[in-house]
């Protein structure tokens, strides 16, 4: 498969970052009322989604008729649970934007059924025609949703034990008392590929590593996020600490 260019924006720092990552997905509704948007949880997404709060409220966007799909979710846990994805999402993004359940399209994973969970995401996907725009975060092992390393380039939703990085940073998430589960369920590396607008974001040094990889390094799925490099427009938006540049 063929690689592109890919565009690299380097902010001065995490609200320049946001904010530009913001505008990207604003410009992509306001084409496209009703896009299909993908938005990762986490904490690089978080100054992001309150640029995106604040539009809303300023009238410089309207969500109403999107449709929101989860990116992954921790097995086992739900919207209740402090430290999931959902958690996250409904109290920085889906209430303050006033999002209808409707328009919200998650994995159950706290289901028995996950497969079955995977089936209904993947025709929802396909009756939507994919994605039109995910802005995804990368974790420091070169993971996109919990698209681990060795996993497939060419898998769709899916279940997988998390590698052992994903657990150790991800216990930041959640209390200390309480240990991440082992397994999660994410949407596949072929859906994100497949998004009509790919936008990554990191930001800090811990990050430098991930994004030079990412960048520079092989395309292989020892890496997931660098496979994106496949996307015809894949956009990067970094701030200072998280990018070096190399000719
Ligand atoms: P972070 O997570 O935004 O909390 O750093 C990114 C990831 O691990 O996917």
């Amino acid at each position: 498969m063929k690689t592109y260019t890919t565009i690299v924006k380097e902010a001065k720092d995490y609200d320049e970052l946001s904010k530009h990552a913001a505008e990207h997905v604003i410009n992509v509704v306001n084409k496209k009322p009703e896009a299909t948007i993908c938005i990762a949880g986490g904490d690089t997404p978080k100054g992001m989604i309150n640029n995106l709060v604040q539009a809303k409220k300023e009238g410089a966007v309207d969500f109403s008729q999107c449709q929101f799909i989860g990116l992954d979710e921790w097995v086992g846990l739900g919207e209740n649970d402090p430290g999931s994805c959902q958690h996250f999402l409904y109290h920085h993004l889906f209430k303050p934007l006033e999002i209808e359940r409707e328009q919200i399209h998650v994995f159950d994973a706290r289901s028995e059924e996950l497969n079955e969970e995977c089936t209904k995401m993947n025709q929802l996907l396909d009756s939507l025609g994919g994605l039109d725009i995910v802005v995804l975060g990368i974790g420091v092992n070169g993971h996109v949703g919990f698209n681990e390393p060795e996993t497939g380039a060419d898998w769709k939703a899916h279940v997988i034990r998390l590698d052992e990085k994903t657990l150790q940073v991800g216990q930041k998430y959640f209390d200390s008392s309480i240990t991440p589960p082992k397994f999660g369920i994410t949407l596949g590396m072929k859906q994100l590929l497949h998004s009509k607008e790919v936008v990554v974001i990191a930001s800090g040094e811990k990050k430098l590593s991930a994004v030079q990889q990412l960048l520079y390094g092989e395309v292989s799925m020892e890496h997931p996020a660098s496979i994106l490099r496949y996307h015809p427009s894949l956009r990067v938006l970094v701030d200072q600490h998280s990018f070096v540049k190399t000719l």
